[in-house]
């Protein structure tokens, strides 16, 4: 009985809304066919409520409402353009270059007849990168980057966190450097920036973004400058590279596909959510302890290697890392040793928010103040 009465007032109903339609304007809803019924935006916010509220706690509801916020981003100053000029102009927009803030911050004073040797001499940090962020709390947005006087663009707009990792890689001159998955090229950029690469391969498995990592280095650095860091762009499988060129390069950037948590939760488009990407999601820490294990074989003993996600997730991030240390140990008797990043997160502490409670390695987690992230990164030393 309740079933009939439901179906004649569906039928009511639906009488009802074709009776204000003219009948040469009914038509069915075009993208009620198309739209998913479940968008992937929503599968993924579920599985971050599910996962995340175990992992973060108390943190997460405010993790999540910065992440469905609008994120800030950090302009990254052209040492190849005229710097000084455009670092002025990025001061007049009440800008600052949290670099070199937190750097002179963070400089131990030298106690009287002592001489202390520079954190950046040590290879804390790489050297000679600057990036313009607003300060806590303000949402100005930067205009966008132009063509300046010398032929190329003045800045790189990027999540300001994702200059940390490049700055913990902590390049020395003379360097010769990898970076493993490498598109569409901000870390690239930033790492031709301090001006220490000897040489620079930037790999990426997807042709189409190497296309896009070649534009961003024809957009921003001379020709004669790429030359000079021989600068070779490929497109190759970056898990076979320990193969290839094994025990070559003093530092190496791993920056694995994950599940690009920001981007998850705003576009539908190539969203890895998406239901017919489930295997390749589950499928992600599995490729990621490839690639690293690729960067750590292609890493000199003694040289250094930074792991870095845009993903919360643990199981993405530090189990990655341990798995793969564990994996090197057993597999090639390799020994790799997690360096201590807490000099390095109490000197960007005052621009970013870090999570407290990582067991290795160091994650900035949204903030409505500080929006930027997530960014997960961990330096490794190869030890044999
Ligand atoms: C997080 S993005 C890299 C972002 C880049 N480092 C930047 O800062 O602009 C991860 C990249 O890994 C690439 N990738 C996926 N599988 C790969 C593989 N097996 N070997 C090398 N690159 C791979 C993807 O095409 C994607 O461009």
């Amino acid at each position: 009985m309740a079933a009939l009465v439901g179906r004649r007032a569906r039928d009511v109903l639906k009488r009802a809304h074709f009776a204000t339609v003219l009948r040469r304007h009914r038509h069915k809803k075009k993208w009620a066919a198309t739209e998913p019924k479940f968008p992937a935006t929503q599968l993924a916010l579920q599985n971050f409520d599910m996962t995340y509220s175990v992992q973060f706690g108390d943190l997460w509801p405010s993790i999540r409402v910065s992440l469905l916020s609008e994120q800030k981003y950090g302009a990254l100053v052209n040492n190849f353009a005229a710097w000084d000029h455009v670092s002025g102009e990025l001061e007049q927009l009440n800008a600052r270059d949290f670099v070199s803030e937190a750097i002179s911050h963070g400089e131990p004073e030298p106690e009287s007849g002592q001489t202390t040797t520079p954190p950046q001499a040590s290879g804390a940090y790489s050297p000679n990168l600057r990036c313009f962020t607003f300060a806590r709390g303000d949402v100005s947005r930067f205009p966008p980057a132009r063509l300046g006087s010398l032929g190329v663009m003045d800045y790189y707009l990027m999540d300001a966190a994702s200059l940390l990792p490049v700055l913990a890689l902590g390049l020395q001159p003379g360097d010769t450097v990898l970076d493993l998955c490498a598109a569409p090229g901000g870390k690239t950029l930033a790492l031709l920036q301090t001006g220490c690469c000897r040489n620079l391969a930037a790999n990426d498995l997807s042709t189409s973004r190497t296309g896009r990592l070649q534009r961003v280095l024809r957009s921003y650095v001379p020709q004669d400058i790429r030359d000079r860091n021989r600068v070779r762009v490929t497109s190759w499988d970056g898990r076979k590279w320990g193969e290839l060129e094994g025990d070559t390069y003093d530092r190496v950037l791993v920056d694995v596909p994950c599940t690009t948590d920001r981007h998850s939760l705003r576009e539908e488009e190539n969203n890895i959510f998406q239901r017919s990407r489930k295997k390749e999601r589950q499928m992600l820490p599995m490729l990621q302890v490839q690639l690293l294990a690729a960067g750590l074989l292609a890493t000199k003993p003694g040289g250094h290697v930074v792991y870095s996600t845009c993903s919360l997730s643990h199981l993405q991030n530090e189990y990655v890392v341990q798995g793969t240390i564990d994996f090197l140990a057993n597999q090639y008797s390799i020994k790799v040793q997690v360096e201590n990043l807490t000099h390095f997160r109490k000197l960007f502490m005052d621009t970013f928010s870090f999570f407290p409670s990582c067991q290795v390695g160091e994650l900035v987690i949204p903030n409505l103040l500080a929006n930027f992230g997530p960014m997960y990164f961990c330096k490794m030393c190869r030890l044999t």
